[in-house]
């Protein structure tokens, strides 16, 4: 069925079946906004978007706000005049220090109870830039490997995002689909590709405005990983310009800058709405904050 284009103010309504030919639109909390006679098949729940667009001035809570792309998605979005819900599960958080419009909270979403009440309360998107180590590492202390990383908090994280949040953007990885081929058998030894791919799954099942970016490597900093990038503190260098894809093809790294104005930039893009996006850089100019060149690259993705 077509989507409603011409609706009230309301963004999201519920098409309630009551007989084939007669359905009332009703808001959340349930009551009639409209009838319509449009045909609907048995059991339809259909949403409707009035805009998903986030744009300055609105909430968006950055999960993962201490990491390495956590920490630029959280600086461009307050340097574009977004207000930013900054979530760490311990004292990183203190890095961010007294900064308007930045308010940060402890959470863990490994377990229900450690997540605060109110802490989705007036979010209007939210950005999960949250990881681990591919390999055991000291992060993993404290029973929080890949699978306590990437699948439970993921996953509890997205159970607690509430259907009127316009956008849920979801930083992933390469190879979440070719977890049986090299090198990413490898990368998957521990399991992180494969507990990524289920969070996406959840994800795409969950009726949330998603967006999924599937990065490669990363380069440049902040540097957080444990591996040979950090190590040589790699940069993009001059593979600025930025390769997108709507299937996990892609082996080039990735620079933490760009997946990060990627991540900011489809806030402003409806139709980046529904797409895993494979990201990587290669030579030549980037985009930069441009949103229309931004918009021109999301639109000329191929699968
Ligand atoms: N490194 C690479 O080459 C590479 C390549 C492709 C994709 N990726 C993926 O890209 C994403 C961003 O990478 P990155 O290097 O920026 O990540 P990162 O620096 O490793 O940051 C991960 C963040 O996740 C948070 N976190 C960890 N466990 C958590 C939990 N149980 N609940 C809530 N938050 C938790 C941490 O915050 P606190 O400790 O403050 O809670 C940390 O700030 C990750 O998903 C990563 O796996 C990385």
């Amino acid at each position: 069925m077509e989507r409603h284009t011409q609706i009230p103010s309301e963004s999201r309504f519920l098409i309630q079946k009551m007989s084939l030919s007669n359905v009332r639109l009703s808001n959340k909390s349930g009551r009639s906004i409209c009838r319509t006679t449009a045909r609907l098949s048995s059991h339809a729940r259909l949403r409707v978007e009035a805009s998903a667009l986030v744009e300055p001035g609105s909430l968006v809570l950055v999960a993962g706000a201490t990491g390495g792309v956590g920490q630029l998605v959280t600086a461009k979005l307050i340097e574009r005049g977004y207000n930013v819900r900054a979530l760490s599960r311990g004292s990183k958080g203190g890095m961010f220090g007294s900064v308007p419009n930045l308010e940060v909270v402890k959470a863990d979403f490994r377990t229900e109870a450690t997540i605060p009440s109110g802490l989705m309360d007036g979010v209007d998107a939210v950005c999960c830039c949250t990881g681990t180590t591919a390999f055991p590492s000291s992060r993993w202390q404290g029973d929080n490997g890949p699978r306590e990383t990437d699948l439970i908090a993921t996953s509890n994280l997205i159970k607690k995002t509430p259907q009127n949040v316009k956008r849920f953007i979801y930083v992933t990885s390469a190879g979440v689909e070719r977890q049986t081929q090299l090198p990413w058998v490898i990368l998957n030894a521990f399991g992180v590709l494969k507990y990524k791919r289920e969070s996406e799954i959840l994800l795409e099942g969950s009726g949330l405005n998603y967006t999924i970016f599937r990065p490669g490597r990363l380069t440049d900093g902040p540097y957080t990983s444990y591996d040979l990038n950090t190590l040589l503190k790699a940069t993009a260098g001059d593979r600025k310009a930025v390769e997108v894809a709507l299937t996990d093809r892609f082996s080039s790294e990735t620079s933490r800058i760009s997946v990060a104005e990627a991540v900011v930039q489809s806030l402003l893009i409806e139709s980046t709405v529904g797409k895993k996006i494979a990201m990587g850089n290669v030579q030549g100019e980037g985009p930069g904050s441009d949103t229309q060149k931004w918009q021109a690259i999301f639109q000329a993705a191929k699968a």
